[in-house]
Formats: structure tokens, C-alpha cells, sequence
């Protein structure tokens, strides 16, 4: 955080020179924006679009009085207004005329008995129906849950907010009075994840102090967690942990309880479930006891009488997210007992309120011999869990990294994904930047994010579908009861969120894909746009480009071909440091010898990794001829002379890689500055140091690894340009 502040301060100043050269060139400046608002700035629409919801009703009519349809329809009337100019007036249900009616379908079939609801209305979901109701014009966003109503006056605003560009019409005058849309979520699991310490310090926080925690307690001024609490909502995210996975016993004091308390009373409003991580010692750290075995019935006590301690308070708690003999924690093998054990006599005090245990399946040796070439750290996951298949109580969800190492800039689908049929589970997606630039370069994640959720996983079955990882975590597939996606966000106190405005295209591209998986990275990135910077044609198509290129580009400078982890392992995870990987316990490693390079993971000569995934899967990656040059080194060591279906050898495009991805990070400094005037001053200054920096850190990055494998292989560069 430190360096960020500090050198985007160095570069602000650089940018300001450069801009008052030329001020006088520039049109009216936009109004200012931090970027606070996000994707709900509500905008006024120009005249002309603002024309196309002249039909809008002019009531908002209320059926219910839950806090959350009360918040829903003040998110309405607040959103018409900002952007139409119009103040819906609120009014009685007894007799609704020419209004937007809010309310769940048992309330709407009371008041409209002639209105039949689509069958396929699922929890969450909503309804956008126009239809007439003693024959005046109404609108009605309907839902079976209270949640499924604001997600539905979410989307509402949403359209009309993009109504005036070009690519994106979703909702006009001649379809106002017609429309007739059922939108469902994916998965019933749509959770954000936020590693925050009580301290107030985040781990892989990139976007300020914690909105929760302070000084070892919760804050007083929840104003930000409110506020992020609408965020998550308007993208339908339905849950939170708000403290690290790496968790402090102290949470589950009853003290602390008390405090936690606060921050689910301003979620509560917006249908979003605060749930917590535990420390799986905490009967024994907090407790007083003498253990914290799991299959000891003293523990098992202690469990429920502090569940049913946190419902008295929290009476819509979520539940807790565990990881447990990992990375230094305390876990279920200190007695020797199994992750079912650990996770079942949690979920078994939850499950009467209707609570979920996620047990995270990032357990692995961080001591591992790296000596020993057949040792893998990615075969951790599924060796720990896919034998114990079936062993999980029904409120149990596996919670599994999209990878199977960390979050690296490329890595295949976890195995694990097809390795659990009896058992739920949930992809663990990471927003906030670990190690994909920090939020300093930029990186939209949703392209790699969707590379890995529409993996065909080829489980063989009764009949031929496709078995994709985004159907298996959803539950479809094995018909399980619950399962999804969750995201490490870790947003904070800056007043962007996420440390940089662009960023938040990745918060927003995961909830957009949690709620529908099938959108396209296009799409998402469009809707994103043009919420986040307005209906400006050259702004739009310039920030979905850029944003799109973005994650090949900082692969192609930091990570080519499935290299594993090339970045400072030991530090920061952030500046280039290969050798870091090596020759120690962590297991990042990459193999790279004066010979080859690459973690030979195939099953005739390597680690047997590959042997975890189902047949046809291996068929791809075993056979070197066959294996996507994109995650060649994930699967095989080969020497650098090895040549690629590209046609280059492994070192040339090393080399050319660098270059070209150090080339087009600069070329987004230009790129960004034809849009200076069509987007606010204050964004496009922050945004242009941006950019600046993150050009310089590619060349940092660019010669670092070429000069670190010019080194080792001694193998010229063709092009000449290495080592000079
Ligand atoms: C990464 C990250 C840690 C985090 C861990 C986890 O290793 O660097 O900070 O605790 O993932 O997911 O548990």
C-alpha cells in the first residue's frame, strides 16, 4: 500500500505538468469523481434518453414492509430521480394506478389474482413484468423472496442508467410497457470473502484500511459497510465474511459478537448475510478447554452453545468459512481427524439455523521437499478431499481455489472440481489482485475467471453433456443441495474501493458471474463501462478494449506458458523474483534449469498430477503434442529449444513475450489519453499515473526475467534486444 501511495504521488505530479500545457485545448471539465459511487453513480440521463422512460409509472407502491423491500424502493425513487429528474411519488397499495409495485409474488397474487408468475421463478430471482391493472399502465418487479424485489429494482436502474449508449438499449419507450423478463441467479452461493484483520489492516488488501475493524474492534462508523453492503447487492451478492481466513480466535468472543452484530444490522437491509471465519483451536484458545478435537463431545458442546449464542444476536447469520491445517493453522490433523470431521461438527450446531460450514480446500504442506521431483503441491487439494467425497454433511461446501496452486496468473482448473460428486462446493475466485498486479497494473480477471468456469471437466456419465466447472460448483450436475461462487475481494477505505477505480471491474465482473456465468466477458465489461463512466462512445469502447486486453497483457510480462510463479514468493508477491519459487518448501515452484524449464507434472514421468483430472481431460494434457502452449510449463519440462504449436521455441517466445507485453502496456498510456474531456479529470489523472507507473513496472518486469533465463539458458535472444 505504501508504494502504491507513494509513487502514484511522484507520478501524479509528472501528470499535472503535462495536463496544464495543454488545459486550454480541452472542453468543459466532467464533474469530479473519487469513484466512491462505483457502478452506482445514477447519473442524469440527457434529455433524449431520459425521453425513452417518459412511460416510466409516476407511483412506486410498496407491498410489504420488510426492511429490505422499504430499502428497495427508497433505492428506486432515489435512482428515477438522480437520473430522470423525477420524484416517484410513494403511494397507498390499496388501489395502485400508473405506479412500479414492489413486492413478493404471495403479496402481488393478493392485490393482481389474474397475474399468473412464470413457473421458472427461482429463490432470488425476479420478475419485471408491465402490465395493466384496472386498466392503467403499472410495472411490477416481483420476487419469491424479499431479495429477489431489490435485485429486480437493482436491475431496473441498471438498464435505464445505460439507456443512453449505443451498445447497450436493454430498455426503451416501446418496450417499457411490454416488458416481460425472469432473470434467476446461477447458484444459490454468491459470497464475497474479505480478509480483514481486527486490526484494521487487510491481507492482500490493496485499497486502504479495513471498513470493519479498527484498533482490535469494530468500527464505529459502519457508514462504508453499509455502503458496501448496496454495492454487493446491486450485483446480487448475498453474502460476506468479513474477517481474514486466517482468523483471529477472538472473533468468537461473546464481546466481539456483540460488535460483529452491528455490521450484519446495516447488511441486513440489503439481503446480504455476514458470515465469519474461525479458528478451528478456538475451543481450546477462548474456550478453556483442553482440546479442540473435533470427535470430543466437549468441543462439539462448545460449538453449539457458541452458535447459538451468535443467532441470538445475528438472527440471519451466514455461518463460518474454515481453513485448517494450512499455512501454519491449527487443524483437525493435530488428533488426527479428518477436514469431514472438523466441518461436520460445526455444520451439525449450524444446520438448525439454517447455517453453512465452507471448508476451504486450500490445505497443503508448505514444507515440502523440493528436492524431490515427484512432490507437487498442486495435487494437495484433491488428495485431501476427493477421498473423503460423500463424508460432508449437507450444509458442508468445499470452497476451492479456481487453481490449484494460488491464484497465479494462469493455472488449469482445480481437479477437485471433478473430484467431488457426493459433496457440495464452491469456486473461490480472487478479486482483489495478489498476485495479478496489485491493483497497480491493470487486470481484468473475469476472461480468466470464465477460461476456468466453462472448463469441460469430461465427467463421464449416464448421458453426454458437457460438464463444465461453473455447472459442477452450482450443484447442477450431482443434483446437490447448495453450492456457488465466492470471491476474495478485500476492498477498503480508499474511497474507490479497491485502491484503483479500474479495479472494480473485477468486484462487478464477479458478481455478474456469479449471478450468470453464461455472460460473456463483453457484456460484462460494457455494462461496467458505461455505469462506471457514462454513455461517452470513445470512453466505452476504449475502456472495454483495454480492460479485455488487460490480463493477457500482464501474463505476457509476468507469467508465459504456465510458468507457475515467477513473481517474489518470499516478499510481496507483487515484484519479479524467480528465484524465489525455488528451493524451498512452498511448492511454487517452476524447474528452471540451465536446461529446460517447467513442473513435469504428467503421469508417465512426472508428479501424477495429471492423473487427477477425468480421462479426456488427460488426453489434453499428458501428451505433449496436445497440450495448449498456454499452460505448457504448468504441465511439462521441456527444453527452452522446445518448440510450440506457435511455431517459436520456448525461449523466443520468452524473450518476444516480454516485449511485446511491456510494448502494449505503454500503448495504454496513449490509448487512455485520447480520452482525456470524455471522462472526469479527477479519474482520468488517477488512472493516467496509473498507467504510467504500471509501464515502467512492465519494463522492470520485461528485463528482470529475460535477463534472469538469458542467464540460465545462455540462449541468445534472435531479435538481439537481451542483455543490451
Ligand atoms: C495466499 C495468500 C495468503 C492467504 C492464502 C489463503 O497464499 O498469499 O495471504 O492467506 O492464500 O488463501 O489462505
Amino acid at each position: 500500500m505504501r508504494l502504491t501511495r507513494r509513487v502514484s504521488a511522484t507520478l501524479r505530479c509528472a501528470v499535472f505538468g503535462t495536463a496544464l500545457l495543454c488545459a486550454s485545448a480541452l472542453p468543459a471539465p466532467l464533474a469530479a469523481e473519487t469513484g466512491a459511487e462505483a457502478w452506482l453513480r445514477y447519473p442524469a440521463l440527457s434529455p433524449q434518453a431520459a425521453k425513452a422512460y417518459e412511460r416510466l409509472p409516476a407511483n412506486t407502491v410498496l407491498l410489504g414492509d420488510s426492511v429490505v423491500l422499504k430499502n428497495a424502493q427508497q433505492e428506486l425513487v432515489r435512482g428515477a430521480g438522480q437520473m430522470l429528474g423525477r420524484t416517484l411519488r410513494v403511494s397507498a397499495s390499496s388501489s395502485p394506478k400508473n405506479a412500479i409495485l414492489l413486492g413478493k409474488l404471495t403479496e402481488l397474487h393478493t392485490l393482481i389474482p389474474a397475474l399468473h408468475p412464470p413457473q421458472d421463478l427461482r429463490a432470488d430471482g425476479y420478475w419485471l413484468k408491465a402490465t395493466k391493472i384496472h386498466g392503467s399502465e403499472c410495472l411490477v418487479v416481483t420476487a419469491s423472496t424479499d431479495r429477489g424485489v431489490l435485485y429486480g429494482v437493482f436491475a431496473l436502474l441498471s438498464k435505464i442508467a445505460r439507456a443512453g449508449s449505443l451498445a447497450a438499449i436493454d430498455l426503451t419507450a416501446n418496450d417499457i410497457t411490454e416488458i416481460d423478463e425472469v432473470q434467476n441467479p446461477y447458484a444459490p452461493i454468491r459470497w464475497v470473502n474479505q480478509w480483514d484483520n481486527l486490526d484494521g489492516r487487510i491481507e492482500r488488501g490493496y485499497g486502504g484500511p479495513s471498513i470493519f475493524f479498527a484498533d482490535g474492534k469494530v468500527r464505529s462508523d459502519l457508514t462504508r459497510a453499509g455502503q458496501y453492503a448496496r454495492l454487493l447487492a446491486s450485483i446480487g451478492v448475498n453474502g460476506c465474511t468479513i474477517n481474514n481466513v486466517n482468523a483471529a480466535p477472538s472473533i468468537l468472543e461473546d464481546s466481539f459478537i456483540a460488535q460483529v452484530s452491528r455490521i450484519a444490522d446495516v447488511f441486513r437491509p440489503w439481503g446480504v448475510q455476514l458470515s465469519l471465519s474461525v479458528d478451528l483451536s478456538s475451543p481450546k484458545v477462548i474456550g478453556g478447554l483442553d482440546t479442540f478435537d473435533p470427535l470430543d463431545p466437549r468441543v462439539a458442546e462448545w460449538w453449539r452453545k457458541t452458535v447459538d449464542a451468535i443467532y441470538r444476536r445475528i438472527p440471519d447469520f451466514g455461518g463460518f468459512v474454515v481453513k485448517a491445517d494450512s499455512e501454519g493453522r491449527l487443524g483437525p490433523s493435530t488428533y488426527g481427524r479428518t477436514p469431514a470431521d472438523a466441518a461436520n461438527v460445526i455444520a451439525r450446531v449450524l444446520q438448525p439455523h439454517a447455517g453453512v460450514v465452507f471448508y476451504r480446500a486450500f490445505v497443503y504442506n508448505h514444507h515440502l521437499d523440493w528436492h524431490d521431483l515427484k512432490n507437487d503441491r498442486a495435487k494437495a487439494a484433491y488428495d485431501n478431499f476427493h477421498p473423503l467425497d460423500g463424508a460432508f454433511d449437507d450444509n458442508v461446501i468445499i470452497q476451492i481455489k479456481n487453481g490449484p496452486i494460488d491464484f497465479q496468473v494462469r493455472e488449469p482448473a482445480s481437479p477437485l472440481f471433478a473430484g467431488l460428486r457426493h459433496t457440495n462446493q464452491a469456486i473461490e475466485l480472487q478479486i482483489t489482485q495478489e498476485y495479478t498486479g496489485q491493483q497497480r497494473h491493470l487486470c481484468f480477471l473475469v476472461p480468466m475467471w470464465k477460461e476456468v468456469l466453462d472448463f469441460d471437466m469430461h465427467i463421464e456419465g449416464p448421458d453426454a453433456n458437457a460438464t463444465p466447472v461453473k455447472d459442477l460448483v452450482a450443484g447442477g450436475v450431482f443434483h446437490r443441495p447448495t453450492g456457488g461462487f465466492v470471491g476474495v475481494a478485500n476492498v477498503g477505505m480508499d474511497a474507490n474501493w479497491l485502491g484503483s477505480p479500474l479495479a472494480m471491474a473485477n468486484l462487478y465482473g464477479f458478481g455478474r458471474l456469479a449471478w450468470d456465468p453464461n455472460l460473456t466477458a463483453e457484456k460484462i465489461i460494457d455494462e461496467w463501462t458505461q455505469l462506471t463512466f457514462g454513455n461517452d462512445p470513445l470512453a466505452n469502447q476504449t475502456i472495454a478494449s483495454m480492460q479485455l486486453n488487460s490480463w493477457h497483457v500482464y501474463e505476457s510480462y509476468t507469467g508465459p506458458l504456465g510458468a507457475g510463479t515467477l513473481t517474489n514468493i518470499v516478499g510481496n508477491h507483487y515484484d519479479p523474483g524467480p528465484e524465489s519459487s525455488e528451493e524451498n518448501g512452498w511448492g511454487q515452484w517452476h524447474r528452471a534449469d540451465h536446461l529446460g524449464i517447467g513442473m513435469d507434472r504428467t503421469i508417465a514421468t512426472g508428479t501424477g498430477y495429471i492423473g487427477q483430472y477425468p480421462p479426456a481431460v488427460q488426453k489434453l494434457y499428458e501428451p505433449l503434442a496436445n497440450c495448449p502452449d498456454n499452460l505448457l510449463l504448468f504441465f511439462h519440462h521441456v527444453p527452452y529449444t522446445y518448440v510450440l504449436h506457435s511455431g517459436k521455441t520456448v525461449i523466443q517466445h520468452i524473450y518476444d513475450s516480454h516485449y511485446e507485453g511491456a510494448d502494449r502496456a505503454r500503448d495504454f498510456i496513449a490509448q487512455w489519453k485520447a480520452l482525456e474531456g470524455h471522462i472526469d479529470e479527477e479519474r482520468y489523472r488517477d488512472i493516467l499515473a496509473r498507467f504510467e507507473y504500471q509501464a515502467g513496472e512492465a519494463a522492470v518486469w520485461r528485463d528482470a526475467i529475460c535477463t534472469w533465463i538469458y542467464r540460465l539458458s545462455s540462449i541468445p535472444d534472435d531479435k538481439g534486444r537481451v542483455g543490451k
